[in-house]
C-alpha cells in the first residue's frame, strides 16, 4: 500500500466528488443492513400472527429501499467513475511531463520502451485500485462490521455462539488473501515481461524480418504469451477453489444458526424472523469478506505498478538551472572547452569517454571534428547543448560557464542534427519547422535549400504538404537527413552543430550542403562531425579525436604537413581512392 499511498496527492482535486461517492455508499449500505430486519419483521409481525396488512405494507417499504439504493448506486458509480478517470488523465499528465523535464541521463536510466507502459497500463491498473478503494472496500468493510454489530443486537448469544465459526472463515481469508496477492503480483510480472518481449520486438520489426528471425520471436513470444496465460490460471484456480469453500462455509453457518436458533425458538426465547435475519446478516458479512480478499489480492499488482509509477516521478532531471542561472539573449558563439573530462556514469572521470579536452571555436568558425567510431565525438557535442553535465573542467559561451546559464536560452541559441535523425509523422513542412513553429514559408525553403532538401521535397506529391510517416519510414536515410539539417537550419543559430549528418547523402550533394551552409552560415559558430575527410577540407579547424583525446588540431594545410594520424586517414579515404579510380580509368 504504501507506493500507492504516495499517489493520493492525485485524489486531492477530486476530494468532493470522493467523499460525496463514499457518502452515498454510506447511506446504501445502512439501506441494504435494513432489509433482513424486515424480513424478520414481515414473519414475526406479519405472518405468524396472519397479519397480512403488516406483510403488504414491509414489503413494499422492502421494494421502496430496493429502488432507492439502485438510484443510489448509479449516482455512487457515476462519481466514483469520473473521480477515478480524472485521477488516471492528471496522473498520465504528470508522467509524461515529467518524463519531458528528464535529461538524456535520466532517460538512458528508465528505457523508453518501458515508459510507454508505465504511462498506459500501470496507470490504468493504480487507477482499478482507486476504484475499488472507493466502491468496494469501503461498502466491505462497512457491510462487515454493520451485521455484525446487527446479528450481535439481534441475538448477542447465538452471535457468541457462531464466533468461533467467523474467526475460521476470516482466518481461511487472510491466507487466502496473502496467496492471491503473490498470484496477482506473478501475473502482473509476466504481462511486464509480455509488454517488454512486444515493445522490443516491434519497434525492431525490420530488423526481425531483415534477419529472418520471425520464428524465433515468435517463440519468444509464445512463451512470454505462455506463461501470462498459465499464471492468470493459476490465480483464477485459487479464486475458482475459494468460491465453493465459502459457499460450503455459509451453509454450515446457516445450518448451526438454524441449529442453535431452533432451539431457542424451541425454548421460546427467539423469534423465527429472527433466525431469518441472522441468516442473512451472516451472507452479507461472508461475501464482503470474499470481497476484500479479492482486493487485497489485486491491490498488489496496483502497488507494483504504483511503484514503478513512483519510480519514474522520484526521477530528479540530473540537468537542473542553477538558482544564480542567467538568460542569454545575444551570443557572439565564442565557445572553448576547458580541460572538459566527461564520463557517461557521472562525476567519476577515471575512465572517462572525453578526457582533457582543450578546444576554442571562434565565432563564424567552423570547426570539424574527425575521429573513428566510439572515439567520442557525439559525445563531445552532446556537451554542447547539456544533453550531459561535463565531469569537470567547464565550457564557456562567450566566457560565461554554460552552467550558469538558464538551459532553455542556451538551447535557443543552438540548432543541432542529431546523429540519429527523428522525424515525427506530419507534414514536411511542420518538420522541418518543429523548432519554431511561428516560422514562414519562405523560411521554410529557405533553410530546405540550404540543406539541399527543396528539390526533392518539390517532387514529392504534395512537396512540402506531404506526410512523413512516424520515424520518417517512408524517406530515405539521406533525404531524412537534408530534413534534420533543414531544422536545425531553421533556428538561424548562433551554434550549429552537425553530428556526422551528411553521412547518407552523396559526395556531390555534400559539397553542395558545404557550399550552401558556407554562405547561409557566416556568422555562426559550426561544429560539424564527419566521417569523410572530404566534408572537413575548408573547415577553420579540424580535429581529430583519438580515444577521448584530442591527437592532433589545425587547418588542412597544416594537419596534412604536420600529423601523422591525419595524413594517415587523407591516405587511406582520398590517397588511395585516388589511386584507384586512376587505376580503373587507366589514366
Ligand atoms: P560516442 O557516441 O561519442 O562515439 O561514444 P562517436 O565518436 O560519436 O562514434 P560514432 O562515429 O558515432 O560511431 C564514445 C564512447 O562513449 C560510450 C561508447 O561506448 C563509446 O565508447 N557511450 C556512448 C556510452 O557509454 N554511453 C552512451 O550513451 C553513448
Ligand atoms: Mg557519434
Amino acid at each position: 500500500m504504501r507506493e500507492l499511498i504516495k499517489l493520493k496527492r492525485f485524489l486531492k482535486p477530486y476530494t468532493i466528488s470522493a467523499i460525496l461517492s463514499m457518502a452515498l455508499m454510506v447511506v446504501m449500505v445502512g439501506l441494504q443492513l435494513m432489509l433482513p430486519r424486515m424480513i424478520q419483521r414481515i414473519v414475526d409481525l406479519g405472518i405468524t400472527p396472519g397479519n397480512m396488512t403488516i406483510v403488504w405494507q414491509t414489503t413494499l417499504v422492502m421494494l421502496g429501499i430496493s429502488l432507492l439504493n439502485m438510484a443510489f448506486a448509479v449516482g455512487n458509480t457515476t462519481l466514483a467513475v469520473r473521480v477515478a478517470e480524472g485521477y488516471a488523465r492528471d496522473l498520465r499528465k504528470d508522467l509524461f511531463n515529467k518524463i519531458q523535464s528528464l535529461s538524456f541521463g535520466n532517460l538512458d536510466r528508465l528505457h523508453t520502451g518501458q515508459l510507454i507502459v508505465r504511462t498506459t497500463s500501470d496507470v490504468t491498473s493504480v487507477q482499478h485500485a482507486v476504484r475499488m478503494m472507493l466502491s468496494l472496500s469501503v461498502r466491505a468493510l462497512m457491510l462487515l462490521a454493520g451485521s455484525l454489530i446487527l446479528m450481535f443486537s439481534t441475538n448477542s448469544q447465538l452471535a457468541v455462539k457462531l464466533l468461533p465459526f467467523m474467526l475460521l472463515i476470516l482466518v481461511l481469508i487472510v491466507i487466502f488473501a496473502g496467496k492471491l496477492q503473490k498470484l496477482f503480483t506473478a501475473v502482473q510480472q509476466k504481462l511486464d515481461k509480455l509488454n517488454n518481449v512486444l515493445q522490443e520486438n516491434l519497434s525492431g520489426v525490420r530488423v526481425v524480418k531483415a534477419f529472418v528471425r520471425a520464428a524465433f520471436e515468435n517463440e519468444r513470444f509464445s512463451e512470454a504469451n505462455e506463461e501470462f496465460t498459465q499464471q492468470n490460471i493459476a490465480a483464477m484456480r485459487l479464486m475458482a477453489v475459494l468460491m465453493p469453500l465459502m459457499k460450503i462455509l455459509l451453509n454450515l453457518g446457516t445450518v448451526s444458526i438454524i441449529w442453535f436458533g431452533g432451539m431457542e425458538v424451541i425454548q421460546g426465547s427467539m423469534t423465527i424472523g429472527q433466525i431469518m435475519a441472522f441468516t442473512n446478516y451472516l451472507m452479507t458479512a461472508m461475501f464482503p469478506m470474499l470481497m476484500l480478499a479479492m482486493i487485497i489480492g489485486m491491490l498488489a499488482a496496483s502497488e507494483a505498478s504504483a511503484k514503478r509509477i513512483n519510480e519514474v516521478m522520484s526521477n530528479k532531471p540530473d540537468i537542473q538551472d542553477r538558482p544564480e542561472a542567467i538568460s542569454i539573449e545575444e551570443t557572439n558563439g565564442r565557445l572553448v572547452f576547458e580541460d572538459v573530462c566527461f564520463s557517461y556514469n557521472g562525476k567519476d572521470c577515471a575512465k572517462p569517454v572525453l578526457n582533457h579536452i582543450n578546444l576554442v571555436a571562434e565565432p563564424g568558425q567552423t570547426v570539424a571534428i574527425l575521429g573513428s567510431t566510439g572515439s567520442g565525438k557525439t559525445s563531445l557535442v552532446n556537451l554542447i547543448p547539456r544533453f550531459y553535465e561535463v565531469s569537470s573542467g567547464r565550457i564557456t559561451l562567450d566566457g560565461v560557464d554554460l552552467r550558469d546559464m538558464k538551459r532553455d536560452s542556451l538551447l535557443a541559441q543552438i540548432g543541432i542534427a542529431l546523429q540519429e535523425t527523428v522525424l515525427f509523422s506530419g507534414s514536411v513542412r511542420d518538420n522541418i519547422r518543429y523548432g519554431r513553429m511561428s516560422a514562414n514559408d519562405e523560411e521554410v525553403i529557405v533553410a530546405a535549400k540550404a540543406s539541399q532538401a527543396h528539390e526533392f521535397i518539390m517532387s514529392l506529391p504534395e512537396g512540402y504538404d506531404s506526410r512523413i510517416e512516424q520515424r520518417g519510414a517512408n524517406l530515405s536515410g539521406g533525404q531524412k537527413q537534408r530534413i534534420a539539417i533543414a531544422r536545425a537550419l531553421l533556428l538561424k543559430p548562433r551554434i550549429l552543430i552537425l553530428d556526422d549528418s551528411t553521412s547518407a547523402v552523396d559526395v556531390d550533394t555534400e559539397a553542395q550542403i558545404q557550399d550552401a551552409l558556407e554562405k547561409a552560415m557566416k556568422d555562426t559558430t559550426s561544429i560539424i562531425i564527419a566521417q569523410r575527410i572530404s566534408t572537413v577540407l575548408t573547415a577553420d579547424k579540424i580535429i581529430v579525436l583519438d580515444n577521448g583525446r584530442i591527437t592532433a588540431e589545425g587547418t588542412h594545410a597544416e594537419l596534412i604537413k604536420n600529423s601523422p594520424i591525419y595524413q594517415e586517414i587523407y591516405e587511406s579515404q582520398l590517397g588511395n581512392g585516388l589511386k584507384k579510380a586512376t587505376e580503373v580509368t587507366g589514366n
